[in-house]
């Protein structure tokens, strides 16, 4: 019996009405596969708990985090505490306590219908865009002097380590050679002088260990256009902190929405847990409605079964989701349908415990 302890973090807004919609399709899973057992703790950390406690998770919420196989997170931020504050003291923060280096993100047009691109297929858009998660531009290093005078100054500095550029390359040339897809990386070095001349010298130096992938180099401005007018030049790519937020958004455009997009925050070597969630944010314009797209929130879930090497639910979960969304009635309105959050959950449940 496999046993995975996950810790929850519903979070802010639409956050707990998605991850509500997770669990369930794990608790299906146990019931459906006599192998495996989840153990969930929730921890109520996020924008209500500052409010209250004028923090974002508890003084010691990283130690109780640290035994847990994965955290399941749904999002965090709402209006009355400052969006840095929320983003830098919980999620950045596990992010970089857990050293979960990596983030990866499929951009998969799981049906024709969601994209607004005319004429593109599901096998021309469908990548992995894996991105640094903890250095570059979002390292947090900087300094702000004289703050409100004239002479008043802001530095935001990119930090890019050896270290820290080699495994994020190395992880996606394994990816690349693994699955048998070329790399392409993304930089902006005519601009960036220092930091992308070596993210780019980098890149060629561990790709002389992958003399089999086949791989690209594209400035950001340039693989902008091409997510949109030519995605299907893309099987894996690799990018900084920054350009993989902003590119992985263009992404998210291209299949279906912010309803649609997750994401996985992975310690490679599991020293640490890693966290799943989707991409979108607390979305207080549509919080406590019930109309919320729990399906990112769904997606993440198949890559934690991946995670796990539970690969079987991983697919199961993706093609019920490809079946989900030819059914237009049992959709949320973001997709078109006029089903509500839990019914759309309920919904998946059903497919999913007759697909097999
Ligand atoms: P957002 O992703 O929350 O919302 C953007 C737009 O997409 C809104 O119109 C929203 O209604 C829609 N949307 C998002 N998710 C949806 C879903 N599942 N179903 C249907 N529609 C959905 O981004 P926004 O408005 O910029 O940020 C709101 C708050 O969330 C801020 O406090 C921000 O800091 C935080 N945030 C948190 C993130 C996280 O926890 N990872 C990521 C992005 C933003
Ligand atoms: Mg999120």
């Amino acid at each position: 019996m496999k046993r995975f302890k996950i810790a929850l973090i519903p979070g802010d807004g639409i956050g707990p009405e998605v991850v509500a919609e997770g669990t369930k399709v794990l608790k299906a899973i146990e019931q459906l596969d006599p192998t495996i057992t989840f153990e969930f703790t929730e921890f109520p950390w996020g924008c209500e708990y500052y409010l209250e406690t004028g923090k974002m998770m508890a003084d010691d919420g990283i130690e109780q985090l640290k035994s847990f196989d994965a955290i399941y997170l749904g999002a965090v931020g709402y209006p009355g505490v400052p969006d840095h504050i929320s983003l830098w003291d919980l999620l950045l923060r596990i992010r970089k306590e857990f050293d979960q280096y990596v983030n990866i993100r499929p951009i998969t047009l799981l049906n024709p219908t969601l994209t607004p691109l005319k004429n593109k297929t599901r096998e021309e858009i469908d990548f992995l865009v894996i991105r640094e998660n903890s250095e570059g531009e979002y390292a947090g290093a900087g300094d702000w002097l004289y703050k409100g005078k004239p002479e008043e100054v802001v530095l935001q500095t990119g930090v890019f380590s050896r270290k820290g550029t080699e495994r994020i390359i190395r992880y996606a040339y394994e990816e690349a050679q693994k699955s048998n897809r070329t790399l392409t990386s993304i930089s902006k070095a005519n601009a960036l002088n220092y930091s992308m001349v070596f993210w780019d010298e980098v890149f060629e130096e561990v790709g002389l260990e992958y003399p089999d992938v086949q791989t690209y180099s594209y400035l950001v401005d340039a693989a902008s256009l091409y997510f949109v007018a030519e995605p299907e030049r893309f099987e894996v790519v690799v990018t900084s902190n920054l350009f993989g937020d902003i590119l992985t958004d263009i992404g998210a455009a291209i299949t279906g929405g912010m309803g649609l997009a997750t994401g996985a925050n992975v310690n490679p070597e599991r020293k640490y847990p890693s966290m799943f969630e989707p991409v979108h944010g607390s979305a207080p314009d549509i919080a406590g409605k019930g109309i919320a797209n729990p399906l990112a929130a769904i997606w993440s879930i198949s890559q934690m079964m991946d995670f796990f090497g539970e690969e079987q639910w991983g697919k199961r979960i993706l093609s019920t989701l490809e079946l989900i969304l030819t059914e237009k009635d049992n959709l949320t309105p973001d997709l078109g349908g006029t089903a509500s959050t839990s019914e759309l959950g309920e919904r998946f449940i059903e497919l999913l415990k007759s697909s097999d």
